[in-house]
């Protein structure tokens, strides 16, 4: 069995140590030079759109999925007659634009803030009378990390917002006074069967992931988003992990924003589940049975990001995954996992690792 997959990130290369694990071969695209998956299988070199390398991804593998959540719509369709492709381009076309995204949660009964379409400043001024402020305006497209975001809070602001991020569409969003947030995470595979994630509580510093742990004790809220992402995965006949990012207030969810890949909020899974999802998405796509999703004991995920301080390194509190990229301001260069028989035990490990990195 070989898996061709589209990107060679670290999500591509945590989707290689799992295809190691169970025998499967992988072979990759990305344009980079030496990305962190190129020790888990061969990568051809070329854009992710690029006709030839996909023709041979296609010739070559049994299943073709992706990393990446800016591989182009066309580039899955160029061959999608030739091999399975799994997630469909379908999601993915709706996870490339936030605005085509909000719509989905709309039409599945997703509750989520309130939103309104920008294409000009006087959208903005619009799109606050009617949401109030502060609202945050997002670029529909290419958005990562917090980036393409500008947070209107007074009036005075707009002109700001618009230079910043005006000519390109966009959204208007409510700026929500959220207690935390969570990510739900599940997989399907190609017979339908779907396994879920205990939620996952994350913290975000500045836009950017900085911890995650999981599970939390609130199972009000972990069956009220494993409804909306049972209804995602079978409303887009999805195959593969989803992760749903969702802001909790009360015993109320507002969905934020979906992956359809797997994402980083799930990386504890790697050592706090009976199977990560790096493991269940290579099961889906390849229409394997599904592994369990039960936690190992209580996890926590500290974000390594800019630099991996020599501190951390000689912390042993956890294991650590480096992704052996050029350290970059603002850049993930690698995560570590912390596992604990106890829910404070956990967070007092989550919160020195997490002192020793800002
Ligand atoms: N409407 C909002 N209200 C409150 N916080 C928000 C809102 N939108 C985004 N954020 C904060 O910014 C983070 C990143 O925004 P998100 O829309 O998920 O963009 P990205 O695609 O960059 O992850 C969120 O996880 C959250 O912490
Ligand atoms: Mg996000």
């Amino acid at each position: 069995m070989r898996i061709g997959i589209i990107g060679a990130g670290q999500l591509g290369q945590m989707l290689g140590y799992a295809a190691r694990d169970l025998g499967v071969e992988c072979r990759f695209i990305d344009p980079s030079d030496s990305p962190p998956a190129a020790d888990c299988g061969e990568v051809l070199q070329r854009p992710f759109d690029d006709s030839k390398a996909l023709a041979e991804l296609a010739a070559t593998c049994d299943v073709v999925t992706f990393e990446f959540e800016n591989v182009p719509v066309e580039a899955l369709h160029k061959i999608d007659d030739k091999v399975p492709v799994y997630p469909p381009a379908d999601a993915l076309r709706h996870a490339q634009d936030r605005l085509d995204e909000k719509r989905l949660f709309d039409q599945l009964d997703i509750p989520l803030p309130g939103y309104r379409t920008v294409d000009s400043r006087e959208d903005i001024v619009t799109a606050i009378e009617e949401l109030g402020l502060p609202v945050v305006i997002k670029s529909r497209r290419l958005g990562y990390d917090g980036k393409g975001q500008f947070i209107v809070r007074e009036p005075e602001d707009i002109d700001a917002a618009w230079k910043t991020v005006g000519g390109q569409p966009l959204i208007a969003e409510q700026w929500i006074h959220f207690d935390f947030e969570v990510s739900c995470i599940g997989a399907r595979n190609v017979d339908g069967d779907i396994v879920i994630y205990p939620l996952s509580r994350n913290l975000h510093e500045g836009g950017i992931l900085k911890t995650s742990r999981s599970p939390i004790d609130a199972p009000v809220l972990a069956d009220r988003a494993e409804t909306y992402v049972q209804r995602m995965l079978g409303h887009l006949d999805y195959v593969g992990v989803l992760a749903l990012e969702l802001f909790v207030c009360g015993d109320d969810l507002l969905a934020n924003e979906f992956a359809p890949r797997v994402h980083n909020s799930g990386h504890w899974t790697i050592e706090g589940s009976a199977t990560s999802q790096f493991e269940n998405h290579l099961r889906a796509v390849m229409n394997r049975p599904l592994g369990s999703t039960a936690s190992l004991g209580h996890a926590g995920m500290v974000n390594l990001i800019g630099d991996i301080p020599g501190a951390v390194r000689s912390q042993e509190l956890g294991v650590l995954h480096d992704y052996g990229k050029t350290p970059r301001p603002g850049r993930k260069l690698g995560h570590i996992t912390v596992t604990a028989e106890s829910a404070a035990e956990r967070d007092r490990l989550v919160d020195i690792i997490s002192r020793s990195v800002t």
